[in-house]
């Protein structure tokens, strides 16, 4: 499967020079069902096949991404990402699994996660868990995308503390702005006391439907609400990416034509030249 570049490559920022940093984005919203899963493994799937090194972290005990690219029960040699976050002194690099996309790789999840949400309250440093693992990894990856699970529990905030910048996914639908402010209000409380630099990625629209003027009055308001960390991309609902995931293959590369799979290549266009504005 070959895609023209999406926006061409920036050899000075590849992974090879040792002062590299890849971009870590936590995809959050305590809501259930939004797209969070979708929008990791498709925007992570374009950026791969663009060229760019991108990881992928499943931090969901549902371990939805991990089937969503086609790699349930799969554990690294060091383990899954529960593992990964209770052992303290393992090499992070022992989590990391190739995928079958070129240049995209998983740290997987299965079930033992959910034990990890209690297991952590008596750790030292609980919050720092997935930062301790994914630091290490930002010199080799240009991207690492965490998908968290629908709550704001011990892991969601993990994958806040160690990220970047947060990507919020919200369905167009009649309550997309209801517990938001819980969501912000968390986002305040960990810049405040645990990541002070932590950024808006950008809030993307999804689900959306155009015969409807719901979506067109959902989309209104969420731009009123968040102004221009809205994407202008918007992902429209699409049978095929509601497909995709049974196939343990991401929509992109389900169905390339679709209106799903345009969609998230857009957002992976549109973030790279986010990126280049904001490193201008
Ligand atoms: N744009 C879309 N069009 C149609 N179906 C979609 C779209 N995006 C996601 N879906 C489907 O909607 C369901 C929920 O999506 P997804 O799993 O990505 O949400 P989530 O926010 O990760 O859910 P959870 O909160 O349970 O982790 C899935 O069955 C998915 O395949
Ligand atoms: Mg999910």
């Amino acid at each position: 499967m070959k895609y023209a570049s999406l926006v061409g490559h920036t050899p000075e920022q590849s992974p090879s020079s040792s002062s590299f940093r890849g971009r870590i984005v936590a995809v959050a919203n305590q809501k259930g069902g939004v797209g969070k899963t979708t929008t990791a493994i498709n925007v992570a799937t374009s950026l791969a096949l663009d060229g760019h090194s991108v990881l992928l972290v499943d931090v969901d005990p549902q371990a939805n991404l991990t089937s969503g690219v086609g790699m349930k029960g799969q554990r690294a040699h060091g383990g899954t990402a529960y593992e990964a976050l209770m052992n303290e002194n393992a090499d992070p690099a022992s989590f990391v699994l190739p995928t079958r996309v070129e240049h995209l790789s998983l740290i997987p999840a299965d079930r033992n996660l959910t034990g990890a949400e209690i297991e952590m309250v008596p750790l030292l440093a609980r919050e720092r868990c997935l930062q301790r693992v994914l630091e290490p990894l930002r010199a080799r990856f240009e991207f690492i995308f965490i998908d968290c699970p629908p709550s704001l529990g011990l892991l969601t905030l993990n994958a806040l503390v160690a990220a970047d910048a947060v990507l919020i996914p919200l369905h167009c639908e009649y309550f997309a702005l209801e517990g938001l402010a819980d969501l912000v209000g968390t986002l305040r409380r960990v810049r405040g006391a645990l990541n002070p630099a932590l950024d808006i990625e950008g809030v993307l629209l999804t689900m959306y439907d155009d015969r409807t003027n719901l979506g067109q009055l959902v989309a209104r308001d969420v731009r009123d609400f968040f102004k221009d960390k809205v994407f202008n991309t918007i992902i429209p609902r699409n049978v095929r990416l509601g497909e995709a995931p049974s196939h343990g293959t991401p929509g992109v590369l389900y169905d390339t034509k679709s209106r799903g799979a345009a969609a998230y290549i857009a957002l992976a266009k549109e973030m790279i030249s986010r990126h280049a504005q904001r490193a201008a």
